[in-house]
């Protein structure tokens, strides 16, 4: 089924909204920041256009209610701030994969704590996920501190997993249950 296109979701801070076409050149300067990418599952982007290709698909996975990719902002037409993603979604299991990034300017001010809480009500209580997942290199120390504040739980290392540019890496694998997501001791901030 495919994503609502006018899908808002609101926090303290920030808005989360589908991405656009328009936010090329702003997700470009996040995908091309080498240090940013220090971490990501593929090398930084060196051309505009790998930005224009990644929306044109993340628009069709929208459509294709494969993958949700929400923008990070202040304000509804604010700058693009980051993003959070929703992908390998299987319906029988309810389960998904989750994805983050925020831009260096957003970074260190609990931005991604605020996104990420309001993104994992929106996919447990809205869309009825039972199971999130979340892999990160386990070096990637404020990655794994934003999961565990959520509640995510390190479920497992899978050793040597990514060749990113040369460089071998490991993925620290992280679930979030939705029963645990009900019962967690803090629910705020949402
Ligand atoms: C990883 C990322 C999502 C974190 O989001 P953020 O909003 O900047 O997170 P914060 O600055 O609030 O930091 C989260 C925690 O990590 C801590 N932290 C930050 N850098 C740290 C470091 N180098 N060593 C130890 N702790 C660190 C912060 O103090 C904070 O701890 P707290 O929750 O106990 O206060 C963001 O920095 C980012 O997008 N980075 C680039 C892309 C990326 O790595 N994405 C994730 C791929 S899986």
């Amino acid at each position: 089924m495919p994503f609502d296109p006018t899908l808002m979701l609101e926090t303290t801070r920030l808005v989360l909204t589908p991405i656009r076409a328009t936010d090329a050149q702003a997700l470009f300067a996040i995908q091309s920041d080498r240090p940013g990418m220090r971490y990501w599952n593929h090398p930084a982007w060196t051309d505009l256009k790998q930005a224009y290709v990644q929306i044109l698909d993340d628009l069709s996975a929208l459509e294709a209610g494969t993958q949700l990719k929400l923008a990070i902002r202040e304000h509804v037409d604010g700058p693009l701030l980051g993003i959070v993603v929703v992908f390998a979604i299987d319906e029988t299991s309810r389960r998904a994969e989750i994805g983050y990034h925020l831009a260096p300017a957003a970074q260190g001010k609990g931005y991604m704590h605020e996104a990420l809480s309001r993104f994992a009500a929106y996919l447990f209580d809205e869309l009825r996920m039972r199971r999130l997942e979340a892999e990160i290199d386990p070096r990637n120390v404020s990655s794994a501190k934003v999961l565990e504040r959520i509640g995510f739980q390190r479920e497992g290392l899978l050793r040597e997993r990514w060749r990113v540019a040369g460089e071998v890496s490991d993925s620290a694998v992280y679930g979030l249950l939705a029963r645990e997501w009900q019962d967690r001791a803090d629910p705020a901030p949402r």
